[in-house]
This record gives structure tokens, C-alpha cells and sequence, in this order.
């Protein structure tokens, strides 16, 4: 049976480049994820863009002096090339500063509104003294009232957890230059989160399918629901679409309750591009689809509580009930796929103190299937993870190049040299039935693996069926055979191709470049793994003024399925060039020795 699903992948902040920590948690897992469900036959729709709003984007514009729009414009065509060169299968990564994603956003926001499930309210805002300007929750920092921790944020104690407001706090102060922050009266919009406590602890029990880790942390948030603001004083966002909020300037949105609605608006948006602006219902409505969620541990509250919340009281499923908003009922997602985070030799990637590497800067100098093989099978799945250069090396030396490379490699240039197109099998032995059925038999396991999103296990006996297929090639060594007993060795070189033409399949999800490479040496025509490609496109943003700027679509209807298909006999055979490059060890020293000049 064919299912809709949704890939929904969490929206990077347009304030900077990404490093490979960014794309660990969210871009290669979902992808992974993504390709294998549609050579599995299922109907994916991959979405997400650039997060463009609030104080991560303000903050980041005042230290290069260039204005929010000029900064995300200029970020957002950055991370939309790295995301290319990554080979990530987006059916649309747009952004969050269009106008469908300011119109979907205001939407959610007034049928939240009609049901009731926000509420005005006075309250106390942070001020800086010296500026004026107003202090977002994370740059006040102070000691928790709870465990006494000294670096607790506005927003939340990194230590015990909790979830705080900048008034809890014991001394606060600026993060910016270290101030004393002034509490000012001042108005902003609640969402009634304790409506939701039966609704979410339901949707929640039933969520037995999780990652064990991500369940409970989820449920352990239901026991302290609070109204959260659902608007800012700041300049920059989606404007409030009530009476009296609308036009003011200094009210918007909080950047979070605009950036999760941009799955359902970048659905929308892809609908619209591909001509059919209903097709997005298949993914949000029909209720055998099914929506995954990727992102790193601390998106978990943003997609576990916030935007289920959002996505009920739309709906009118919260304690005050309520009617479903013009779009109709939207559905809750099925599963929050959270990998937890990658460290950098020991130390914990930070932008701000340039402890990190670059996705752009890993790309220009190895292969992105090299990096999207590292990052699957020793990846930060389900527990922090360091990334080191000495394990980055051997993986490639070792696994890439010498076990699968070689496989392709050996069996390949022998059967173009010796024959030059895929021999036909005479009758096969018990050894040569083994190994074909233990080929084939993968699909079933590693099939199994990915449904889960358990990307390790999945690429781990991938890696084991090649390791088995060169097993079984340099027993039955079709070189010695060649004077010998040719037809015995065109048998074995036949059951050779096909466990390689099989193990290229298996590991289309992960390393899409070369398997193409290995379905074109075997003969394969068309094409077998789609890529993204990048489109201009543009927007009107005012009255005769329009707007340029990237995004990514692509098709991905192709040849690949997620089955082993008898190779045809008579075939020709392409001699192979390397699939992968080795590495000298050397890399080694000299990417830590980049690391430390730029810390
Ligand atoms: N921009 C956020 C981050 O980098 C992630 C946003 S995911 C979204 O942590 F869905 F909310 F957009
Ligand atoms: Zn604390």
C-alpha cells in the first residue's frame, strides 16, 4: 500500500552558515529517511526552509551591521547551497519571510484565537537601560530560583530544565554587556497550554513508536504546562493579525509559534508551485498519512508540546473545544524523531566561538557521500557523539573505500576486462544460493531499520551484506578460475554483480552519488537517485517591487525501487572509475591544526 508521508525537517536559522552539527540532528537522518520511503513506494513530501525570524536573526544582523532582511537573505542562499551539495531530496525548502508563510502563520493564529486558546495579558517585559531596546528572554541570564544554577536563562535553566521566565530569575542580567535588566508593563498574547494537558497526555500515550528517550522527556513536560507568550516586542517577525496588533511595529510574533506552522505553510507553498493548490491535504488530512519530524534534542518542546498544542486548539480539540479553521482539521504528527547532539573533538560545536566546521568548508574538500556516511553510521542518533578526523578518515579508508569500493571495484573491472558485459550463471552451488538469498534478504532488515528512522543499524547491515559479498568473492576468487573452469567463473562473477547491483540499492539512501555511479557501470539507464535542484524564484513584496531568491525542488521519480532486481545477462559493462577517494592520514593533523587557527 502506498502511504502519504510527510518529512518534516527542522528550519535552520537563516544567521549564519551551518556546520556538519546542524545537518547531523536534521538534514541527513530525514533525508536518509525520505529516500528510502519512496523506493519503498510510498508518496514523501520532504519540506522545510530557512527560519528567518526573531531575535537569533536580529541579534546576529546588529553584530554585521546589515538589516534582519539583508542578513537572512544573504544566509538563507548559503544554507540553501549547502544543503544542495549535500544532496538533500526537498520537495520544497523555502523560507519563513514569504508571504504564504506570514498568511498560514496569522491563519493558525486567528483560529487559535476564535476557539480561544489565546488570551491578552499584561505582564513584565525586559528592558536594557542603556538602549532602551527591549531584551529577549535568552540574553538575560541570572541564578536559577529552583537549583541555584548561576548561568540560568530567561527562557529556561540549562541545568535542572525547567522552564523559567526572566522575572524568576535571582540577579539578573544582560548577556549583551552584562546590565541589570528593567522590568516594564507590557501586553502579549498566551496560549492556554494547560487547555491542552488531556489532549496532549492522550495524543501522547499513544506515541508507544518513539524513540524511548524522546517519549518520556515529552511526557515529562506535561507535568509543568504554563500559558507561554505567543507574540514579542520586537521589530521583526510575523505582525499580529488582530485589530489594534496589526499595525503596530513594535509586536510580533514569537519566532518559534511562526517557524513550526512553516511545515504546514511550505506544504502549502509546494502545492502551489506544483500547480495543484489542494494537494497538500493528502499529507495533513487524510488519515493513513503519516508526518515524521526530524531535528536535534532541543527542538523537542517546540515539536512535542508547542506546535501539537497549536495544531489542537486549531482544531478545536482543546478543553474549551472549538470548530476547525478554514484550512479544516490539521493532523498531529506521528513521530518527533530527535537525535541528540554532535560534538567536534571533544568540544561542543559553537558558532559563536567558531568551534565548527562548516558544511561549505567539509564539502570543498571531500565528497558529500563520504560525509553522509559518516554522519549515518556514527552519527549523534541516540546519544551525544564526538566527531573526530581520525575516525573520519578510517571510516572512509576503511569502510568506503576498502569495503564497498572494493567490492565494486574488483568484481566489476575483472567482469569488463575478462567479459565485458554481465555474464549469464550457469547452475548455482549452495554457496552461490547463500549469498543471494542472505542479498536479498537485507532488503527485508535494512527496510525494517529505516521505517524506524534508525539510520545506524541500517546503514551497519548494509555495510555487512558488502562485507559478505567480498567474503564470498575472494573464496571463490573468479581470477583462479579463468583457465581453469571459465564457465564456473562467469557463474560466480554473475552472482558477484548482482550483489553488488543489490548493495547499491541498499545504499541509495545513504550515499545517493555513488550509487548512481554504480547503477551507470552496470548498465543502468535514466536516472536512479534524484537530486535537489535550485530554483530562482520570485515574490511580489510590494507594489511593483519583487523579490528574488532560492529554492529547492526536485524530482524524484526515478528507477530506484527497494527490491533486488535480477541483473540481465548481456549487459555491457563500463570499466569502474574509484567510487570513493582515500585519504591520506595526513588529513588528519591538518584539520586540527584549521581547527585551532580559527578558535
Ligand atoms: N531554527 C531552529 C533551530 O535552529 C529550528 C526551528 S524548527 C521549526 O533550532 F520548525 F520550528 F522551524
Ligand atoms: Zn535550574
Amino acid at each position: 500500500m502506498s502511504r502519504h508521508i510527510l518529512t518534516a525537517v527542522a528550519w535552520p536559522y537563516a544567521s549564519g552558515p551551518r556546520h556538519i552539527g546542524h545537518v547531523a540532528g536534521f538534514g541527513v537522518p530525514s533525508d536518509v529517511f525520505s529516500r528510502y520511503q519512496r523506493m519503498a513506494g510510498n508518496r514523501v513530501l520532504m519540506v522545510s526552509g530557512t527560519d528567518e525570524h526573531g531575535t537569533p536573526i536580529t541579534v546576529a544582523a546588529d553584530a554585521e551591521g546589515v538589516s534582519p532582511r539583508e542578513l537572512a537573505d544573504r544566509y538563507n542562499r548559503v544554507i540553501v547551497e549547502d544543503l544542495r551539495h549535500l544532496g538533500l531530496s526537498y520537495d520544497l525548502f523555502t523560507r519563513t519571510s514569504t508571504r504564504n508563510h506570514h498568511a498560514v502563520a496569522q491563519e493558525i493564529f486567528l483560529g487559535l484565537h476564535k476557539n480561544g486558546y489565546v488570551f491578552p495579558q499584561k505582564t513584565l517585559g525586559a528592558i536594557s537601560p542603556s538602549t532602551g531596546r527591549t531584551l529577549p528572554d535568552r540574553y538575560i541570564e541570572g541564578t536559577c530560583p529552583i537549583c541555584s544554577y548561576d548561568g540560568a536563562r530567561g527562557d529556561q535553566c540549562d541545568n535542572c530544565g525547567n522552564q523559567l521566565d526572566p522575572t524568576d530569575l535571582i540577579n539578573p542580567r544582560s548577556r549583551i554587556n552584562g546590565e541589570t535588566p528593567k522590568f516594564v508593563e507590557t501586553e502579549h498574547f498566551f496560549l492556554d497550554l494547560p487547555a491542552f494537558a488531556d489532549a496532549l497526555g492522550s495524543w501522547l500515550q499513544a506515541r508507544t513508536n518513539w524513540r524511548s528517550n524522546v517519549l518520556k522527556f515529552s511526557l515529562n513536560l506535561l507535568d509543568d504546562l504554563k500559558p507561554r507568550a505567543y507574540t514579542r516586542d520586537i521589530d521583526w517577525g510575523v505582525p499580529v493579525p488582530l485589530d489594534g496588533w496589526r499595525d503596530r511595529p513594535d509586536k510580533r510574533i514569537y519566532v518559534w509559534f511562526d517557524a513550526v506552522v512553516g511545515y504546514l505553510s511550505a506544504s502549502i507553498e509546494w502545492a502551489q508551485r506544483i500547480g495543484d493548490p489542494d494537494a497538500w491535504r493528502a499529507w495533513w488530512q487524510d488519515p493513513d498519512a503519516r508526518s515524521y519530524y526530524f531535528m536535534g534534542k532541543d527542538n523537542i518542546v517546540f515539536h512535542a508540546e508547542i506546535w501539537p498544542a497549536q495544531l489542537l486548539g486549531y482544531n478545536g480539540e482543546g478543553a474549551h473545544g472549538g470548530t476547525p479553521g478554514s484550512l479544516g482539521r490539521l493532523a498531529l504528527p506521528h513521530e518527533v524523531v530527535s537525535s541528540e547532539y554532535l560534538t567536534m573533538e571533544g568540544r561542543k560545536f559553537s558558532s559563536s566561538r567558531r568551534v565548527a566546521i562548516y558544511v561549505r568548508d567539509f564539502l570543498s574538500r571531500y565528497d558529500a557521500d563520504a560525509l553522509r556516511y559518516y554522519l549515518s553510521v556514527a552519527g549523534p542518533e541516540t546519544a551525544d557523539t564526538d566527531f573526530t578526523w581520525s575516525e573520519f578518515v578510517r571510516r572512509n579508508n576503511d569502510e568506503l573505500v576498502a569495503t564497498w569500493g572494493n567490492l565494486v571495484n574488483r568484481s566489476v573491472s575483472f567482469a569488463a576486462k575478462n567479459i565485458g558485459e554481465i555474464p549469464a550463471a550457469g547452475e548455482l552451488t549452495e554457496a552461490d544460493r547463500a549469498i543471494l538469498e542472505r542479498s536479498r534478504s537485507a532488503f527485508g532488515t535494512v527496510g525494517a531499520e529505516l521505517e524506524r528512522s534508525h539510520i545506524k543499524a541500517a546503514v551497519n547491515e548494509s555495510m555487512r551484506t558488502v562485507a559478505d559479498a567480498n567474503k564470498y568473492l575472494s573464496e571463490q576468487a573468479p581470477w583462479r578460475l579463468r583457465e581453469s573452469d571459465p564457465a564456473r567463473m562467469r557463474t560466480v562473477l554473475h552472482v558477484a554483480l548482482q550483489l553488488v547491483d543489490d548493495a547499491k540499492t541498499l545504499l541509495t539512501p545513504f550515499l545517493p552519488t555513488s550509487s548512481e555511479k554504480v547503477y551507470g557501470m552496470l548498465g543502468g539507464e535514466g536516472r536512479w537517485a534524484g537530486m535537489p535542484e535550485l530554483r530562482e524564484v520570485t515574490e511580489e513584496v510590494g507594489p511593483g517591487e519583487s523579490h528574488s531568491y532560492p529554492v529547492l525542488m526536485g524530482d524524484y521519480a526515478t528507477e530506484a525501487a527497494w527490491e533486488s532486481r535480477s541483473i540481465k545477462p548481456g549487459t555491457p559493462l563500463r570499466a569502474p572509475t574509484p567510487l570513493f577517494t582515500k585519504l591520506d592520514p595526513s588529513v588528519v593533523d591538518d584539520e586540527l591544526a584549521r581547527l585551532e587557527r580559527s578558535t
